[in-house]
């Protein structure tokens, strides 16, 4: 057996030198596990004579406090060191600027929706809706549109397909948001003030026109609503919208089904080097189309129009954006072009008010 002076330099010397935690506890088992060296040795006290024994005992004692005392003192210089390293290898620099982190934007449609629908809910409309494929009944006969009438082939309509042998008239996708007139009246009954925004489908595709597009109907219904209040209506909408203090409307007598009278509805504007100006100027262009409700209308959606009557508009949103937001060509808004999207597109917290931008 090694002497206590041989064992105490070969113990202090390896753990002064142990590179790592694995190390460090190697030597630990090695001196003073179960059957380490100095372990051994103590259980070895055993058969000593007395005499050895009050050498020998203290001697071991003193040394194995000592390589404890060595063991804690190696551990804690290495956990320092882990330390170091660590504060070295993740420090941060917090003078660095964020990482840009890419975030959507509000579609022009959608944003001219939530305006539109914020200036007519302050008029007292509420939101109706209707589904996208219609039936033609909806779309055609309640409206006041025969079978034969030549606005039905005008509305280059989409149809869909019936199983073979199912000799009902297909459904089409609906070709204007006129048919959530009928789905309101028949819901809600008279007096009724809805706004119907939402997408319609023609069979049509150049710089203004794309096979999907979106208007945004409306439809007022009490006891005695004329002609005049159909124009205050949509003169105060207009302001609202075009956040203008002055708009001139005109009424041009016109034709639709469903509307008797009927008219389309210009803004006076003006062109100067390519710059629209609403309000002012000496040009007009047409927004809308508007009337009175037709009495068929009305008692298709099961309304008596001896006791009722209203007025109903429909305007293109598209179009509407286009204007407002000087967006030129039309098909663009459907083409889902990032960089168009991030340029015509609105901050997700950018919610129209009345409050805020919307003047009155
Ligand atoms: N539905 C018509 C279209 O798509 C627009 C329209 C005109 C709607 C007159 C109306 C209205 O409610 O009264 O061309």
């Amino acid at each position: 057996m090694d002497a206590i002076p041989e064992l105490r330099e070969k113990y202090l010397q390896a753990i002064a030198a142990a590179a790592d935690m694995d190390a460090l506890e190697a030597l630990r088992v090695a001196a003073l596990g179960k059957k380490g060296e100095i372990s051994l040795k103590m259980r070895a006290l055993g058969q000593m004579s007395a005499e050895e024994r009050q050498v020998a005992g203290p001697a071991l004692n003193g040394l194995k406090a000592e390589i404890d005392a060595a063991l804690k003192a190696r551990r804690a210089a290495l956990e320092d060191a882990m330390l170091e390293e660590r504060l070295k290898a993740e420090w941060l620099d917090v003078t660095l600027p964020g990482r840009p982190r890419p975030a959507g934007t509000i579609h022009p449609v959608s944003q001219v929706m939530e305006e539109l629908t914020a200036i007519f809910a302050d008029m007292g409309f509420s939101v109706a809706e209707g589904p996208q494929i219609e039936s033609d009944w909806y779309n055609f006969d309640a409206l006041n549109i025969a079978p034969e009438h030549p606005a039905r082939q005008e509305h280059d309509t989409f149809f869909m397909h019936r199983a073979e042998g199912d000799n009902r008239p297909p459904h089409v996708l609906r070709t204007h948001t006129s048919p959530v007139q009928i789905r309101a009246m028949q819901a809600q009954g008279a007096p009724l003030r809805v706004i119907a925004p939402g997408r319609v489908y023609r069979m049509d595709m150049d710089q203004t026109h794309t096979p999907m597009f979106h208007q945004v109907e409306g439809l007022a219904i009490d006891r005695d609503i004329t002609m005049a209040q159909l124009k205050w209506t949509l003169e105060e909408f207009c302001r609202a919208f075009f956040e203008v203090d002055q708009v001139e409307l005109r009424f041009r007598a016109s034709h639709f089904p469903f509307t008797e009278p009927s008219a389309e509805v210009d803004i006076r504007c003006s062109w100067e080097g390519g710059q629209l100006k609403i309000g002012e100027g000496n040009d007009w262009m047409e927004i809308l189309g508007s009337g009175m409700v037709h009495p068929h209308v009305l008692r298709a959606g099961g309304i008596d129009p001896d006791q009722w009557q209203g007025f109903a508009f429909g305007m293109g949103i598209d179009r509407i954006a286009m204007l407002k937001y000087g967006i030129p060509d039309l098909r663009a808004f459907f083409e889902s072009d990032l960089r168009w999207l991030r340029h015509y597109g609105f901050a997700a917290l950018d919610q129209p008010s009345l409050a805020a931008g919307l003047s009155r």
